[in-house]
């Protein structure tokens, strides 16, 4: 299977290079937990490589997702947008069972041929929209089924359960039909900026198996730190910019040509936005190095 970069750094050394391609990740996490966050930086890994990118929304409008991300520093949203690479669909408000009953296909068969990203943020409001079991099982596996002919879909479930309990039953059926399962957390309830993330499964593919910290930074999204070099302190005082190009100069040859002007751009201003205080106990060596494996400018 074709692996995809996830979008998120220091996640595809976890999933063993990244998401296989066509495939349904479900993200499961409460309020906060930073879900939206990692499906749009999902989508915009894919636009920055060409890809198309739908983000079915289910509970905001377009207009205030888009005001969000670009508070959290993907500043150039709107010009994926106005290209015509990045599509929303407002689902919220009208019977989504009669659109995935009526119009699915319809919206499938226009995209068919492209290479897109797709979210579905949240998916658990589809559960709701009928009554029995059977007809969620039946709606949701038609939805995703459906996607994926499109694309690599990315679908947030809600976490209303207790805190690190997966048996609720809004979890069970998505949990199931998915092929790979992030499941992202607060350590507790009384320190929220301690945030841990564990992949549950991930069908195809070696895994990690432990619970991993992670940071959400303005300009990069999520930060997952591998968990044994993780530290409770936070780090010295270091100059990320100057690690950053001090990395670049590393690149082997053979990846020089995956180091496009625009990719770089993009880096940089990720490198640019972070700061300290952000990236708290993580190791700021161990980040540089992620964006890297991210964009495939080095192999670990
Ligand atoms: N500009 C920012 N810089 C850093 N962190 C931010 C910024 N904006 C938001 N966050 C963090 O991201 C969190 C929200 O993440 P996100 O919206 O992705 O969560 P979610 O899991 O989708 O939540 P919900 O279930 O409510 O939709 C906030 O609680 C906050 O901690
Ligand atoms: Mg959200």
């Amino acid at each position: 299977m074709k692996k995809i970069k996830s979008g998120v750094y220091g996640l595809n050394r976890l999933m063993d290079g990244g998401i296989n391609q066509n495939t349904i990740t479900a993200v499961i996490g409460s309020s906060g937990a930073g879900k939206t966050t990692f499906a749009t930086y999902f989508l915009k890994r894919g636009l920055e490589q060409g890809e198309d990118a739908i983000f079915i929304t289910l509970d905001e409008e377009p207009k205030q997702i888009i005001k969000e991300v670009i508070q959290m520093g993907w500043d150039n949203i709107e010009d994926y947008i106005d290209d015509g690479a990045m599509v929303f669909v407002d689902a919220g408000g009208k019977q989504f069972s009669d659109f995935i009953k009526n119009e699915l296909s319809g919206f499938v068969e226009d995209w068919k041929g492209y290479n897109a990203r797709i979210v579905i943020d949240p998916l658990t409001p589809v559960l709701w929209s009928v009554t029995h079991r059977y007809e969620q099982r039946d709606i949701v596996s038609f939805l995703l089924r459906e996607t994926r002919k499109i694309g690599t879909v990315i679908c947030t479930l809600e976490e209303h359960s207790v805190m690190g309990d997966l048996s609720g039953q809004d979890l069970i059926i998505p949990m199931y039909l998915a092929d790979n399962v992030v499941h992202l957390r607060y350590k507790s309830h009384e320190s929220p900026e301690h945030r841990d993330m564990k992949i549950i499964k991930c069908r195809s593919s070696r895994h990690s198996s432990f619970w991993h910290p992670y940071k959400i930074v303005k300009g990069s999204g999520l930060i997952i730190q591998e968990a044994s070099l993780a530290e409770d302190t936070p780090r010295q005082v270091v100059d990320l910019s100057a690690k950053l190009e001090k990395a670049l100069t590393l690149i082997p040859a053979s990846k020089k040509k995956n180091l496009s002007p625009s990719i770089l751009r993009s880096i940089t201003r990720t490198v640019d936005m972070l700061s300290m205080e952000d990236i708290g106990v993580l190791d700021p060596d161990y980040i540089i190095m992620q964006i890297l494996v991210e964009y495939d400018l080095i192999d670990k």
